[in-house]
């Protein structure tokens, strides 16, 4: 996983590239490295770690005036992190630099090739053969030397490429790794994603697979992979610079959870109309959906904890059942779908390598694929049948957050949807989808407690392990609470429905392993309260999550905070800004980075 960014123009210097970079560590950041064309000449430095040190190896040089210039930043898949290792990779001559995302899965075969044909290898890395290659091909054109080196990759990959013969063109090429490119009258520029390119335009071109783009001071040409000359398509995103900032915010996590409110209003926006819920884009499946004895739904990570709410949504509210995997698992599996199946796929950047193949799988069964995704252009967007887009602004944070949030919201809509052509419940979803519409200020009130949760952060920061609890849709909520500790705070966390606990896990309960207990008062509380009581016997700490009115867990827990009350359907929305600042204030409180926890990246675009 990396970002990768190429810039061509007027008035360019070094700096441009890094602050463009800066936008994209959230994709990787072992290393990181700066190829510009100056004066007719190749500069490429690089260096392990994060962009801050490239920067302090560039020193004066940020202040260069370029014509060209590419740039990475590496999450490692091929060699360890460090310098040689680091993007951009060049060619014998040093005159060809690339930098890539993705995996060249044959690269060993190719290198081997061309080795005998007299390369000299520097690094462990996939990257380096494509520079070779292009080498190889080059005759004056590097677009076609470009295109003549891709159809030689087998894997997924996103490159950028300058050639010092051609010192205002840069050349891109995808295949499975999302490439977008922007153009405004001076500058010209290409990106993993948009966020690098908000700073120049907003009129942005999402590459389709099996596309090159040749960019130019004055021009823009995107051919297949075939040469044929394919049409520019540019989109307007509605996206700004400063969406992208932190906003006066210690962190982008935080600025992210804070954002949540915001974030509901914008999913709910258009989708409910007199009780009913607005979802166009599925109107071409209503019968399907009608006439659905099982969902399917594929997700990973946060965005499988989503997928489960759906389905205690869908399951309690209709004869639908849903039947949830993890991307990983489903796309090896016997799929059991037929054309008249509905996959549901949830995720958040719409690249998840996982996802993207048990979507395929399910398409070859004839399936039909209804995508849940926050990215506009996303490979998913552009494999679904329908796509119910999120509009949750960029998540910058690597955790999900906001991005979980909307994602509920909108497994909430569609759970409704379904509810209301299947079996028309309009009384209980009136009264749910009344609920659903006041929560931006609900969570606005939960968001007032931050302080409390940042003290019971300090005082919960030092235990070495937790355990999350909980019971009907307080279980997804416990899975997740666990996941956001662990992933940024290092601290061993483990989610398990609370029933679960006699079956193994209350062995390692005691004074040194506290409960996270997930406990509204809502119709399994009874059976919630006897496993918090277990928990405590074994002298275990109770930080308990409950609502309000629920007074009873004053009795049985060491800490409480508490949320709005609600129907019980809606807790795990109402519940999650908590587990979520309680994360990132552990995380904060042992001074550690929420932003870029160690050896995760954002989206996952590799199996
Ligand atoms: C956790 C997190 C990951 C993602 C997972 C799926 O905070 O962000 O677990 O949820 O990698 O990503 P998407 O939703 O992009 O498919």
């Amino acid at each position: 996983m990396c970002g990768i960014v190429g810039l061509t123009g007027e008035q360019l210097k070094v700096t441009d590239l890094i602050e463009a970079l800066e936008r994209l560590e959230y994709r990787g950041y072992d290393s990181a490295g700066v190829a510009y064309l100056k004066d007719s000449k190749l500069n490429i430095t690089k260096s392990r770690g994060k962009v801050e040190v490239l920067k302090n190896h560039l020193g004066e040089n940020l202040d260069q005036t370029i014509q060209t210039g590419i740039a990475h930043t590496r999450w490692a898949t091929h060699g360890e992190p460090n310098d040689v290792n680091a993007h951009p990779h060049f060619d014998c001559s040093c005159k060809i630099s690339v930098v890539h995302n993705g995996i060249i899965e044959n690269y060993r075969a190719l290198k081997i090739r061309l080795q005998e044909l007299g390369h000299k290898f520097l690094s462990q890395t996939d990257t380096e053969v494509i520079p070779h290659l292009i080498e190889e091909y080059y005759n004056g054109d590097l677009l076609e030397a470009v295109r003549k080196a891709v159809l030689k990759l087998e894997g997924s990959y996103a490159i950028a490429v300058v050639h010092v013969d051609h010192p205002d063109i840069i050349v891109g090429a995808r295949k499975g790794s999302p490439l977008v490119a922007g153009m405004s009258d001076s500058v010209k520029a290409i990106a993993s994603d948009v966020t690098p390119l908000l700073k120049f335009t907003k009129e942005v071109i999402f590459l389709q697979d099996g596309e090159l783009i040749e960019l130019s001071a004055n021009a823009l040409k995107i051919v297949g992979f075939d040469g044929t000359t394919h049409k520019c398509q540019p989109v307007t995103v509605n996206w700004s610079y400063e969406d992208a900032q932190k906003s006066g915010f210690k962190h982008f996590m935080l600025k992210e959870i804070f954002e949540e409110p915001s974030c509901i209003v914008s999913v709910l926006t258009g989708r409910i109309k007199n009780d009913r819920i607005v979802l166009e884009e599925l109107e071409p499946f209503e019968k399907m959906l009608i006439d659905s004895k099982t969902i399917k739904v594929v997700a990973c990570g946060t965005s499988y904890h989503a997928a489960l709410v759906f389905k205690y949504l869908l399951e309690n509210t209709t004869p639908i059942t849903v039947d949830v995997d993890v991307s990983s698992e489903f796309r090896y599996k016997r799929p059991h779908l037929k054309p008249d199946s509905i996959v549901v796929a949830v995720s958040q950047s719409g690249e998840t390598a996982d996802t993207l193949e048990s979507v395929r799988l399910a398409k070859r069964c004839g399936a039909k694929i209804v995508a849940v995704t926050n990215v506009v252009g996303s490979t998913l967007t552009r494999e679904s049948d329908c796509v119910l887009y999120l509009n949750a602004g960029p998540e910058i944070g690597v955790a999900a957050t906001k991005s979980y949030v909307a994602q509920l919201v909108m497994l909430y809509l569609l759970a409704f949807k379904i509810g209301q052509l299947v079996n028309d419940f309009v009384p209980q979803s009136s009264q749910l989808i009344d609920k659903l519409m006041r929560i931006p200020e609900i969570f606005e009130n939960s968001l007032k407690s931050s302080d409390k949760i940042r003290e019971l952060a300090t005082k919960y920061k030092e235990y070495k392990h937790f355990m999350y609890i909980g019971r009907g849709y307080g279980y997804p909520t416990a899975l997740e609470g666990a996941l956001k500790l662990k992933e940024i705070s290092y601290i061993h966390a483990t989610g398990y429905p609370a029933g679960e606990l006699k079956h193994g896990p209350i062995a390692m309960l005691g004074p040194e392993f506290p409960v996270f207990a997930i406990a509204p008062n809502d119709s399994l509380f009874s059976k919630m309260k006897s496993n918090i009581i277990e928990c405590r016997s074994r002298n275990a700490k109770i930080l308990a999550l409950t609502n309000h009115d629920n007074q009873e867990v004053t009795e049985l827990a060491d800490d409480i905070v508490f949320v709005n009350n609600s129907e019980e359907e809606l807790y795990p929305l109402l519940m999650t800004p908590i587990i979520q600042l309680f994360a990132y204030f552990v995380a904060d409180e042992l001074g550690l980075d929420p932003d870029k926890p160690r050896n995760l990246a954002k989206s996952v675009t590799v199996e």
